[in-house]
């Protein structure tokens, strides 16, 4: 069912990445209702081919389609880069992705333009030509950085070795001697300190959670899709460990939220409720 504004907008991830979205979106759209999404049975996304990502989107969208979300957002860039163009065509729900959002807010802020992202999203090129369409004068460097992703699902934040990771990764941009750097995988605001104590100031951050927030709340108003009513608490699913989500995801979220684990292949109705827990330590 599309076209009801007290439906839920429905958001996704491989992970925790997509947590940073949903935090844009309770910042700029506090009565809206969502349905998030992890499917950490099955990432990392970005080292997987573009094949096996767009089947997973479609089992993902597919799904969502069966809860009934009025509008689904992408959470993730990796699925953004690789599906989005092909999915759009196949479902009749409005679906949002991060890389136009991203690189129309890179041009606004420079013109030496790092992107740091998973090793499919940055050998996709899709944020170098979405920024050079809108630019063509701008200058696009793109990392894969296959390590960060499961540091920080595993809780690895502020270890020294993350430090080393993120240096090894981050010094061929600060080489070119980049002006702004996009965070081209929706995980990466969670290493935003380690970023910054590696980073020289004058290095803009363009998170592109930010700007999808914006675009997805213009979407909506045009198509007269806002709730104006209260938010329903969000519903968060996955497809792997519903403990592990939320003992990991409590540091971002400030609580620790009830988490369903959800057989995407299943009828909609099939779910095991994980009741919140007090977390040993
Ligand atoms: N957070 C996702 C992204 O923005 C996916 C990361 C992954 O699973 O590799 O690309």
């Amino acid at each position: 069912m599309v076209g009801n504004p007290n439906l839920r907008i429905g958001l996704f991830d491989s992970g925790v990445g997509g947590l940073t979205v949903l935090r844009q979106i309770y910042h700029r759209m506090p009565n809206e209702s969502v349905l998030y999404f992890a499917d950490t049975a099955r990432l990392p996304y970005g080292t997987r081919s573009s094949e096996e990502i767009l089947g997973l989107v479609r089992e993902i969208l597919d799904w969502m389609s069966r809860q009934g979300v009025k509008m689904i957002i992408m959470a993730c860039n990796t699925s953004s880069a690789l599906a989005l163009e092909t999915v759009r065509q196949e479902y009749d729900i409005p679906i949002l992705g991060l890389i136009l959002p991203g690189a129309r807010a890179a041009v606004q802020q420079g013109k030496r333009i790092g992107v740091i992202a998973t090793p499919a999203t940055a050998s996709s090129n899709a944020y170098r030509q979405a920024i050079q369409e809108i630019d063509p004068t701008a200058k696009v460097w793109q990392v894969g950085c296959p390590e960060f992703v499961m540091l920080i699902e595993s809780n690895q934040i502020y270890t020294p070795y993350t430090k080393q990771v993120a240096q090894s990764y981050l010094q061929p941009l600060l080489d070119r001697k980049i002006d702004s750097l996009i965070y081209g995988c929706t995980h990466y605001r969670h290493l935003e300190a380690v970023f910054h104590s590696i980073l020289p100031t004058s290095v803009n951050i363009v998170d592109p959670a930010e700007y999808i927030a914006i675009a997805a709340e213009q979407e909506l108003e045009l198509m007269g899709l806002k709730n104006n009513g209260r938010a329903l608490p969000t519903r968060f699913c996955v497809s792997g460990s519903p403990r592990k989500f939320a003992r990991l995801s409590q540091q971002w979220l400030g609580c620790v939220p009830p988490v369903e684990k959800i057989y995407l292949r299943e009828p909609s109705n099939f779910s095991i409720t994980l009741n919140p827990q007090p977390l040993d330590n």
